[in-house]
């Protein structure tokens, strides 16, 4: 049985797309199972670039089933306009199956998550802006709407039910004008004639690729630390990016996992708010950002970049359960001098000095927190082109030793660039 779970380690983005769509070539079955167009997974294939948010990164092989799963939020504008932009470019979209189960982002949510990071001021989170909190807000509440309930005689009316209870908070709480309930509904039932022929009931679907021991690839949207109950909370998704979500958001009972892949950038990164003890906000942190070119492929924003950090790799290790480390744009580091690892945390209270490497809940503790580093010499030589471990510079690979040997995960995947070629496999992930 082969079932790995690709997983971020971090905050995002660290480069979970291209190891999803490398790995597809052997693929059967690619489902994504939690979070929505949010996220935002680039593959890059020759000259070509695709941005991916809800399609899974399995895509782009033509023989590959792409299972949008029961545990994802799904703005149907965007997956169509996802559909026909990728349609365009020739890319086969038959292998698409969206969950029946699956919730609906809906034009109120978004508005909603506009306006509720506006109200919090200061305080903001730095949400996409996808609606995203807002639908599963709604999921848990039991008021929201389904991939199912798209075609069921009264869904126009509980939509209407809906808008109306959305259109009292935008314009009481928020003092908006409110949505147009016509247009919603009859843009709702648009998109439901669109996406019909790709939707199934997806847990018959998963469990047949089991039986059948075809080897899955479960793809992980935003990372460990941005997950609503091991994360940077409040500063989080309002999702399950670990590898425990997908047992929900997938319907793959959790003893079907034979290996989790944490995706791991060689140094950190995120994009919106919140504590993030290695950030550089020096010309290190801003070299890092242009060679690795961190701006967000969803909304563009700048990225936060600091040194890797390994109390949250060890922390994310645990709470997945990390069978193997993929240590993605590596050659981004390429060129500096020395480069840091940070191993632990120092914190200093009433009670004196304390040196931490459990991550912290309390996010005063965090923002008192400062990094304890180990120092790496650096390498000059252009890796882009290694193809094996062994044609690596010396100093590149002590700095994956310590990686494996401050986190105990074998480093099995090492990137040196966004293109498929550009990947050392050291250990195969399919068993
Ligand atoms: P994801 O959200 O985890 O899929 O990551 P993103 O796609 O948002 O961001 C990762 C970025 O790094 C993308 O632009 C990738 O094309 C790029 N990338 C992935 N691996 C490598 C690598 O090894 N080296 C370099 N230089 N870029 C990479
Ligand atoms: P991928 O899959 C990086 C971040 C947002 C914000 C917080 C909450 O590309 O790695 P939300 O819109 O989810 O309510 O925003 O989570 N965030 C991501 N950061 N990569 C992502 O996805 C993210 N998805 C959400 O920036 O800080
Ligand atoms: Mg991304």
């Amino acid at each position: 049985m082969s079932t790995v779970v690709i997983v971020g380690s971090q905050w995002g983005d660290e480069g979970k797309g291209k190891v999803i769509d490398y790995l597809s070539k052997e693929a059967d079955v690619v489902v994504r199972g939690q979070g929505g167009n949010n996220a935002g997974h680039t593959v890059v294939v020759g000259e070509q670039k695709y941005a991916l948010h809800l399609i899974p990164s399995g895509v782009l092989y033509e023989d590959t089933i792409n299972v949008i799963g029961n545990g994802v939020v799904i703005d149907l504008e965007s997956l169509l306009q996802e559909i026909d932009g990728i349609k365009a470019r020739g890319v086969s979209v038959d292998g698409i199956k969206i969950s029946n189960r699956a919730h609906l982002v809906m034009p109120y949510h978004k508005m909603i998550d506009r306006l509720s990071e506006l109200a919090r001021g200061n305080e903001k989170i730095g949400t996409t802006q996808k609606g995203i909190g807002p639908c599963y807000m709604d999921k848990v509440e039991r008021s929201g709407l389904r991939v199912c309930d798209l075609f069921e005689s009264d869904f126009s009316d509980r939509l209407r039910r809906q808008i109306r209870r959305k259109n009292d908070i935008i314009t009481k709480l928020y003092d908006e004008k409110p949505l147009d309930e016509d247009k919603i509904v009859a843009d709702m039932s648009k998109y439901a004639e669109r996406i019909k022929p790709f939707v199934v009931d997806t847990i018959p679907l998963v469990h047949d690729a089991l039986q059948q021991n075809k080897k899955i690839l479960l793809e992980g949207a935003q990372g460990s630390l941005l997950d609503i109950d091991y994360g940077t909370y409040p500063f989080v998704t309002s999702s399950h990016p670990i590898s425990g979500g997908f047992a929900i958001g997938s319907g793959i009972y959790p003893h079907a996992i034979s290996e989790v892949v944490g995706i791991t950038k060689a140094y950190t990164t995120r994009v919106g708010s919140g504590p993030f003890v290695t950030e550089l906000n020096d010309e290190i942190g801003e070299m890092i950002r242009e060679k690795g070119h961190e701006f967000g492929t969803t909304t563009g924003r700048a990225r936060r970049c600091g040194w890797l950090d390994m109390v949250v790799v060890n922390y994310a290790a645990k709470i997945n359960g990390m069978t193997g480390i993929a240590l993605m744009l590596l050659d981004v580091l390429t060129g500096f001098k020395e480069v840091k690892i940070c191993t632990a945390y120092k914190y200093v209270d009433d009670e004196g000095e304390h040196v931490i490497t459990d991550y912290p809940a309390s996010l005063n503790v965090l923002q008192k927190c400062e990094p304890i580093y180990e120092t790496i010499k650096g390498w000059d030589e252009d890796i882009s082109e290694c193809k094996t471990y062994e044609e690596l510079p010396e100093n590149c690979k002590k700095y994956i030793s310590r990686v494996e040997e401050l986190s105990s995960v074998k480093v099995k995947i090492v990137s040196v660039g966004a293109k498929r070629s550009q990947t050392i496999i050291r250990e195969s992930i399919y068993k």
